[in-house]
């Protein structure tokens, strides 16, 4: 009889450890990020950067998916303005003829916003030039499909998302066109996303300048402390970049190089992200419409110039997965 209780009283034991550790297993699965790599149809997204990061001072998963220069020209019904509409069937069919399947802006980013959402993307990071010019048509475009983003997005400007090339960068352009992207980021100079031990910093640089006001936000942000990614549209200028830009344009295209003349609060900025006190570990930018990879500054900071998304090439960073 007490033999009896005995295996009683034991099984009774082992069947509470089982569940206890049953229970343990499923929560510590349930609260892991599981992101993927899904499939695409491989027509509207012809090439994927896989950009693997490994940083001992960030101790959780991340993944993003990064991309620039989608450069969309949408015409629509409602457009009457002639020079608009003229404006926007060229640069239509100006990049729709650098893509090498032939499909449209509208197949090509639809595809990457499905991507990133079954990618379980932390963020869908655009570093300027997603729309060619801030037409209202392209607005709309960019509306309706962040629309259908599943996750958190950060928007930095490139130099054409709000001029016009007869209102390249003027008053008007600054006064009128830039407010109309107050739906899509939080501060049209710098924004972030801040994460338990991550931020993805974006920086206005689409007039190949950083503004003074600028400056203490960046510098609030940056002592913050925590692993930071900065994004840009033009890059950080290195040798290397130069040489390269050079090769397929006639002008540098790089800032904090020789090529541009860039202003007192520019070099402020680069010093910060480039400075040793802050935790900037990566660069990504746009621009220059070719995928480089270099080193820059005393930390050796990797930047990483996007592929044009006009052809279909986009960029996956994975952070310790
Ligand atoms: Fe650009």
């Amino acid at each position: 009889m007490e033999k009896r209780k005995k295996i009683k009283r034991f099984c009774l034991v082992f069947c509470f450890i089982i569940i206890f550790l049953l229970g343990i297993g499923i929560c510590i699965f349930l609260n892991s990020k599981r992101y993927y790599s899904p499939q695409y149809n491989s027509n509207y997204i012809t090439g994927i950067n896989i950009i693997n990061i490994v940083n001992k001072d960030i101790k959780n998963k991340y993944q993003f998916v990064f991309l620039s220069d989608l450069h969309a020209s949408i015409l629509d019904e409602n457009e009457k303005d002639e020079q608009i509409k003229k404006f926007l069937i060229e640069r239509r069919n100006l990049f729709a003829s650098s893509n090498p399947n032939n499909c449209s802006v509208e197949e090509i980013f639809e595809e990457i916003i499905n991507y990133t959402n079954n990618s379980k993307a932390d963020a869908l990071l655009l570093s300027g030039d997603i729309i060619d010019s801030p037409a209202n048509s392209n607005i709309n475009f960019l509306r309706q499909n962040l629309k259908n983003l599943k996750t958190k997005y950060l928007y930095t400007f490139g130099n054409h998302d709000w001029s016009f090339t007869w209102e390249y960068h003027t008053q008007k352009a600054k006064e009128t066109f830039r407010p109309k992207f107050n739906e899509f980021m939080d501060n049209l100079e710098v924004s972030y996303l801040e994460y338990k031990d991550l931020i993805v910093l974006a920086i206005d640089d689409s007039t190949n300048q950083i503004s003074e006001s600028s400056l203490e936000k960046i510098k609030n942000i940056l002592e913050k402390n925590k692993p930071t990614i900065v994004m840009l549209h033009v890059p950080i200028n290195t040798e290397y970049i130069k040489e390269e830009t050079l090769k397929i344009r006639n002008r540098e295209s790089s800032i904090g190089g020789s090529g541009i003349k860039i202003e007192e609060s520019t070099q402020k900025a680069i010093d910060m992200i480039l400075s040793e006190k802050y935790k900037v570990f990566y660069i990504i930018s746009g621009h220059i419409h070719i995928n480089l990879q270099d080193k820059i500054g005393a930390k050796n900071i990797p930047e990483v110039i996007s592929a044009p998304a006009y052809e279909g090439k986009i960029n996956l960073i994975k952070i310790n997965n």
